[in-house]
């Protein structure tokens, strides 16, 4: 295992001056004040730490994670344990994002009660300060409220819809359908939601939901009238090993650099020109000779020490 840490130096914030934590009430004060939110999927350490440095507003350790982390063929199979165990390493990570935890399919499609329980989980053993749901479950969201859980809820196309929805299609093409969503949205505002994800539901619909609610939308594939944005992370960089959707933009490419950074490796272990001596650790010059003769051997060419710290 390395012994590599990662320092606390590369937050946005100099030393001693620390950024406002954002929080709920501070996404809706962002809406009034016009300021676009943004927002990422993260699903580990490393990963939410780049994206909380980065100045991201809200971090969601997204159900997507069992596609593009776990490898699996949709959403429905992650569970509250696998969601809980992704969020915990997300939680340790952020400072001043808001982290959000994706309840996973089945965790709230029930009653109400255990839809409550498992909210209750992520915020007690996880550390989540909002959790999201999907669909117009305004019941659900007025109970999490008063039990002072923030809940983000996300309508048009939901992923854990699929098998109902018969695959990843545009949802709210039509104008019924476009009216049923503002009205879901006005809803669930009015139920407690603190903001509401709008995904794969055409601009116009979104600008007509975004223009009159009086809590945030974040869009993902719904254009850019909402207050905000969200993408998943893998996509963002690439590493999602799948044709990227008409909304993906790419930021970088993660899987090349990744990729032409595994192949040298390779290629150095081969040819033995990793490690190399001053990768090495060494002992002290007498106990070097005394082994070279003891073991009747030359032994290899070596560098200095360095007195045998870890470094
Ligand atoms: O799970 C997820 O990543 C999401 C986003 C796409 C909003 O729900």
């Amino acid at each position: 295992m390395s012994l590599t840490r990662f320092s606390s130096d590369g937050h946005l914030a100099p030393p001693g001056v620390s950024l406002p934590k954002v929080t709920m009430p501070a996404l809706s004060e962002m809406k009034r004040q016009g300021k676009p939110i943004s927002a990422l999927t993260a699903y580990d350490y490393a990963t939410a730490r780049l994206v909380d440095e980065a100045g991201i507003d809200l971090i969601l350790v997204g159900d997507s994670l069992a596609m593009v982390v776990l490898g699996q063929e949709n959403t429905l199979a992650v569970t509250v344990d696998e969601m809980l165990h992704h969020t915990r390493a997300v939680r340790r990570a952020v400072h001043r994002a808001l982290v959000v935890a994706d309840m996973p399919f089945g965790s709230y499609h029930g009653t109400v009660a255990d839809g409550l329980a498992n909210a209750v989980r992520f915020v007690k053993e996880a550390g989540a300060e909002a959790v999201k749901i999907e669909g117009p479950r305004v019941e659900l969201v007025r109970a999490l409220t008063e039990a002072e859980i923030s809940v983000v809820c996300h309508l048009g196309l939901t992923p854990q819809s699929v098998h109902r929805m018969g695959g990843y299609r545009v949802q709210g093409r039509t104008v019924d359908a476009a009216l049923q969503l503002q009205a879901d949205a006005f809803a669930l505002a009015a139920a407690g939601a603190g903001a509401i994800v709008l995904e794969g539901i055409p601009r116009e619909a979104a600008a007509a939901i975004t223009a009159g609610l009086p809590i945030p939308t974040v869009g993902i594939g719904a254009g850019p009238d909402c207050d905000g944005q969200i993408l998943v992370f893998h996509d963002l960089v690439n590493l999602s090993f799948s044709p990227a959707a008409k909304f993906v933009r790419r930021y970088a490419d993660a899987s090349a650099l990744f990729r032409a950074a595994i192949e040298h490796y390779r290629e150095d272990v081969e040819h033995r020109t990793f490690p190399s001596d001053e990768e090495c650790y060494h002992l002290p010059e007498p106990a070097r000779k005394l082994l070279q003769t003891s073991s009747g051997g030359a032994g290899p060419e070596v560098s200095a020490d360095n007195g045998g710290r870890l470094q």
